[in-house]
């Protein structure tokens, strides 16, 4: 099947009618019709599915065991995201084994895609959920507890959808069964687009250092109409400081983003003075230390502001990746393979980004013509979409060919 016709099955599942786009988080269960789907599909190619402990499906082609190649992505989404961040990953992966399979292969190592769990951190804060919980890079008694807007805890949303909370960890067996792992998402910049040639498919060299920080501001309830600005203690200024802090914060240092994209005000009344303020920083560098120090910078930020108002200040760092370099050898194979595309930095993170850690990693990427993503606009076009998965079958066979 190709990718759009795939992409089209599931083009209804997680619509979101107030934001646009989708809302596909995880564990939820518009998340788990998208996985049911995606395990029909893996199953009509014969392929034997398999939950890990944390969540994560593996689809098997051959018997799974060592020195896999494996390729995949994630279903989940944003809040209000658009169609291909994730699903184009998996349909690509879906595409490139009926690619192969039309084209007479049988691989000669083992061959599987991985579906990851809550890759977005759209629901529990925490991105790459499921291949962080994996590598041992996040505790699974840290994770067990974290909460959605709702208070739902992981755990309990885990449960509901049929994963057993207790035996969330890190899996060295499966780890031990990954060879080399390759994603391909679609572009979530315009780097692509503005090349001459504008390749329907690049390589990706590294990724952005990447933390998340959740700051709440505490001051005192009111009402609007009667509270004289000596007697305000009101949390929305410090969070107002904190969001120009961040702008500022990027004045120099290049490479740097630092963005407030979700603020909280409790009990959030148009008449009523908040009597608290919960904003989320996103914060991310070519290196740490860039990042640290613009963290610093808009916490100073707050800090002053929170102290002229009379408010409370606290900040609590809920994840943090280092600067990602794809293994050299893996990228610069698959880009002569592919005709020597051109190889490209990312500002997004990846599941691939985490396993990189553990294993050889690399990333095919798909044109974005417009270059916005997170957003229900995020697009590529059909027939990129399908040079991509072509590329992906590719450089899958080449990669089954290797010996062990
Ligand atoms: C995920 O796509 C991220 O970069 O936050
Ligand atoms: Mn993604
Ligand atoms: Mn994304």
């Amino acid at each position: 099947m190709t990718v759009t016709a795939l992409l089209g099955e599931i083009a209804d599942v997680g619509r979101d009618g107030r934001r646009g786009g989708y809302s596909r988080h995880g564990f939820a269960p518009v998340e788990g019709e998208l996985r049911t789907w995606f395990v029909e599909q893996a199953q009509r190619r014969g392929l034997d599915v398999r939950t890990d402990r944390n969540g994560n499906l593996w689809a098997w082609w051959g018997t799974p065991g060592p020195n896999a190649v494996i390729t995949g992505s994630h279903l989940d989404s944003v809040p209000g995201g658009g169609a291909f961040d994730g699903p184009l990953g998996v349909a690509a992966s879906l595409s490139a084994v009926d690619l192969l399979r039309s084209g007479g292969f049988q691989p000669g190592r083992p061959l599987a895609i991985g579906v990851f769990s809550e890759e977005e951190g759209g629901r529990f804060g925490v991105p790459c959920l499921g291949s962080r919980l994996m590598t041992g890079s996040l505790d699974p008694d840290a994770a067990r507890r974290l909460t959605d807007s709702d208070g739902i805890t992981l755990a309990e949303a885990a449960s509901s959808a049929g994963v057993d909370p207790a035996r969330f960890g890190r899996d060295d067996e499966a780890l031990a069964d990954i060879g080399c792992f390759v994603e391909l998402h679609v572009e979530q910049g315009r780097a692509m687009d503005l090349l001459d040639d504008r390749p329907s498919v690049a390589v990706a060299s590294s990724i952005l250092a990447h933390g998340r920080w959740r700051f709440t501001v505490t001051g005192v309830g009111n009402h609007a109409g009667t509270t004289e600005v000596p007697d305000r203690r009101d949390p929305m200024l410090p969070a107002a400081a904190a969001v120009l802090a961040a702008r500022r914060a990027l004045g120099g240092r290049a490479g740097a983003r630092a963005t407030v994209g979700r603020l909280t005000p409790t009990p959030g009344g148009t008449n009523v003075i908040a009597s608290s303020v919960d904003f989320w920083l996103d914060a991310r560098a070519p290196e740490e230390a860039p990042v640290r120090e613009v963290v610093e910078e808009i916490t100073a930020a707050a800090r002053a502001a929170a102290a002229e108002e009379g408010c409370e200040l606290s900040v609590r760092q809920e994840s943090f990746g280092d600067t990602v370099l794809f293994d050299p050898a893996l990228r610069d194979r698959l880009a002569a393979e592919l005709g020597g595309v051109p190889v490209l930095p990312t500002g997004a993170g990846h599941d691939a980004g985490i396993l990189a850690s553990r294993v050889p990693t690399a990333m095919l990427f798909v044109r974005n013509p417009t270059g916005i993503s997170h957003a229900p606009a995020e697009h590529a076009e059909p027939a990129d979409c399908e040079a991509g998965a072509a590329a992906l079958a590719r450089t899958l066979e080449s990669l089954c060919r290797d010996e062990p």
